[in-house]
């Protein structure tokens, strides 16, 4: 069985258990889909028409938002039970969402400049290789497209325990090969899915070799004041769990290439 064999089984289990990761748009939610979708300002103020893929997005949410906003939706994840979500929810709202069973990783199935927004939710730590799915991501997104992905923070992924005054132990090498180990604080790590830590050189270096540039870049808060020890929010006070960013992609060739003006190594200044 390979580590993606185990997370396709894990992630199936969270679905058809109804975890909180397969939690489908309420009405509340769907009455201004780009609102809920973004609070920071991040899409155009419409998706109309707009080519919309939500990787490694299954469950309901992401999928429905878009295509209620009226963007032609396609949803990539790795477990048809995630996936079966989104289908049940677009027909039982008469919306259109095409689904396809693929790891992020390898998106062949997909043609290159397809996609005018891609939105990841976080799942890029079930990969061994981030640099593998950027370049993907960007052989499919349209030159000028958005990319809005969520990661989890490597310091986060480091902690393994809380000692005896409540303060938060890192004890993973920062630069670990392979995966994860399994951790006593399982706060921000999902039941029975292999887990990868990616550094910040290929989290935000990565991505900005394989052709995008970053434009902005958040920590959601997680803390609660009053959250006692041993609770999630508790060590949301000390370790952001997680980062989002906002990319776009650049072509760096042609001639309409919004970098051509720039200094380019070789070039006489
Ligand atoms: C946190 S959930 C995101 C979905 C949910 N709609 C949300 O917003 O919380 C992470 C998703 O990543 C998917 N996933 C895990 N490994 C994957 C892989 N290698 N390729 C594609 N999807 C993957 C899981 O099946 C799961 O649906």
């Amino acid at each position: 069985m390979t580590y993606l064999d185990q997370n396709k089984a894990a992630w199936n289990h969270m679905a058809e258990t109804g975890s909180q990761f397969a939690k489908v748009a309420s009405e509340e939610e769907l009455r201004e889909p780009l609102k809920t979708l973004d609070s920071r300002g991040w899409l155009p103020p419409c998706v109309k028409g707009l080519e919309v893929l939500c990787l490694a997005g299954g469950g309901g949410w992401q999928s429905t938002l878009y295509a209620q906003a009226g963007a032609n939706v396609t949803v990539v994840d790795l477990s048809p039970s995630m996936l079966a979500l989104d289908r049940r929810e677009a027909a039982r709202r008469g919306l259109k969402v095409r689904t396809l069973e693929a790891s992020m990783d390898d998106l062949t199935a997909l043609e290159d400049a397809s996609f005018d927004i891609v939105h990841q939710p976080v799942s890029t730590c079930y990969v061994a290789d981030i640099g593998k799915v950027y370049h993907e991501i960007a052989r499919v997104t349209r030159n000028n497209g958005i990319y809005i992905s969520q990661h989890k923070q490597p310091t986060s992924l480091q902690i393994v325990s809380r000692d005896s005054q409540d303060r938060y132990v890192i004890g993973v090498d920062y630069y670990i090969n392979g995966a994860l180990p399994g951790t006593a604080d399982t706060a921000y790590r999902e039941d029975g899915t292999v887990e990868y830590l990616h550094r910040w050189d290929m989290l935000v270096g990565e991505l900005c070799r394989s052709g995008f540039v970053l434009e902005d870049l958040r920590e959601p808060y997680r803390g609660d004041p009053k959250a006692p020890p041993g609770h999630f929010r508790h060590r949301g006070r000390f370790i952001p769990p997680y980062v989002r960013m906002k990319a776009r992609r650049l072509e760096r060739t042609g001639p309409n290439s919004p970098t051509k003006l720039l200094w380019t190594p070789g070039d006489k200044l």
